[in-house]
């Protein structure tokens, strides 16, 4: 790391920075394939076509466009647009909030295996931050009782991630209840990411979101992932504690001040379309799910499987002896051109790596995953 770098460097963003567009099959994406922008104006109503034909390239409203937080309002019960600020994506809107909640004395527990920023944020700004361990063995379950153990007079803040990258963990509604709970009585801000929700295997399992369970309580959604469009960089907040978002607005000043005005056209169109858009991306990766568990059935005595319960991605580990799945992948990489994401890309030991399925190429990618593993692992 350079001396002058303030803020861990994002190990995962660097791996993607690497590979992502050098490879032939991301067979460890996290989004679902890109919906095809042609495909997209098709949706559009009589209202988002005028604004897309007639829209002008000058700077938008920095919370975000009335008729887009309109839209995301309307993702949740009981909200109302003023409880929305647009972002460009989910990432800008994790940097924002830890650095409005968190800071030097500040204390903050965060589910890991993570996406990083969910804590490197906030180490950054100041706080200290506990991990909350999540283990293969429990199923990648959140342990309550350690989580109310681990809450201290400082903590401002309970980070969950649900469907969570990178294992598909879903909590079950009697924990989820519990975390929120939890949070309640230590009166921390619960931010729950749910950029994985719509997601889920089981529609009926999906949970409240994490803004309508308790006042502190905010959601994080992003058109990247179950809405299939990453390259808009459009995410969101949603919280009724408006006085949180204040604060992240007056934040975002030093950051985009707001967001792209195409791309917030395209994302009330994509909104408006969701049903649609929801369906293509629950088939893609549903199909795609069966095929993966396919292959953990074959080869069920080199891997382990933990069936995700709902998101794009799984967390499996490589359980042959003597073989590290950083040298398994590198090798994967150079001969077949299909990227895995090793744990330790999320400093999480154990010879785990993360695997997507929302992408269209996953029958080839797996093909090819499946004729290295057969000269490789018999
Ligand atoms: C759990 C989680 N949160 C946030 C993000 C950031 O989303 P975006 O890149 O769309 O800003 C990601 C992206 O991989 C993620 O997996």
């Amino acid at each position: 790391m350079m001396a002058s770098m303030r803020i861990a460097e994002f190990a995962l963003e660097r791996y993607f920075a690497r590979w992502e567009f050098a490879v032939e099959h991301l067979l460890c994406a996290s989004d679902v394939q890109g919906y095809g922008m042609a495909d997209l104006l098709d949706l559009a109503d009589d209202e988002t076509r005028a604004m897309w034909e007639g829209l002008t390239l000058g700077y938008t409203e920095s919370t975000g466009h009335p008729l887009l937080r309109a839209e995301i309002a309307s993702l949740y019960e009981g909200l109302e647009p003023d409880d929305v600020l647009v972002f460009a994506g989910a990432e800008e809107a994790i940097f924002c909030l830890a650095n409005v909640v968190l800071g030097d004395g500040a204390h903050a527990i965060v589910t890991w295996p993570a996406y990083q920023s969910l804590y490197e944020v906030g180490r950054a700004a100041g706080a200290e931050v506990t991990l909350h361990e999540l283990r293969e063995d429990d199923g990648w379950a959140i342990d309550v009782e350690l989580l109310r153990r681990q809450v201290t007079p400082a903590t401002r803040l309970i980070v969950i991630n649900a469907p969570h990258n990178p294992t598909g963990m879903l909590p079950d509604r009697a924990t989820f209840d519990a975390i929120v709970g939890i949070a309640e009585e230590s009166d921390a801000y619960l931010l729950v990411d749910e950029v994985y929700r719509y997601l889920e295997s089981d529609e009926h399992e999906r949970l409240p979101a994490g803004a309508e369970t308790t006042p502190k309580g905010i959601s994080l959604g992003v058109m990247s992932k179950s809405f299939a469009m990453a390259g808009l960089r459009i995410g969101w907040l949603a919280t009724t504690d408006r006085e949180v978002l204040a604060r992240c607005a007056a934040f975002k000043d030093y950051t985009t001040i707001c967001s792209s005005a195409p791309s917030e056209v395209l994302a009330l169109i994509g909104l408006r379309a969701r049903d649609a858009v929801l369906a293509r991306s629950r088939r893609i990766v549903e199909g795609n799910l069966s095929l993966v568990d396919g292959f953990f059935d074959e080869w069920g005595d080199r891997f382990t499987w933990v069936r995700p319960r709902g998101g794009s991605i799984g967390f499996p580990r490589l359980t042959v002896p003597g073989m590290s799945i950083d040298e398994w992948a590198a090798g994967l990489v150079e001969a077949e051109g299909v990227l895995l994401l090793p744990g330790s890309q999320f400093g999480y030991g154990g010879n785990h790596f993360r695997l997507g399925f929302g992408r269209t190429d996953l029958p080839i990618a797996l093909d090819r995953l499946e004729r290295y593993a057969a000269r490789t692992l018999r």
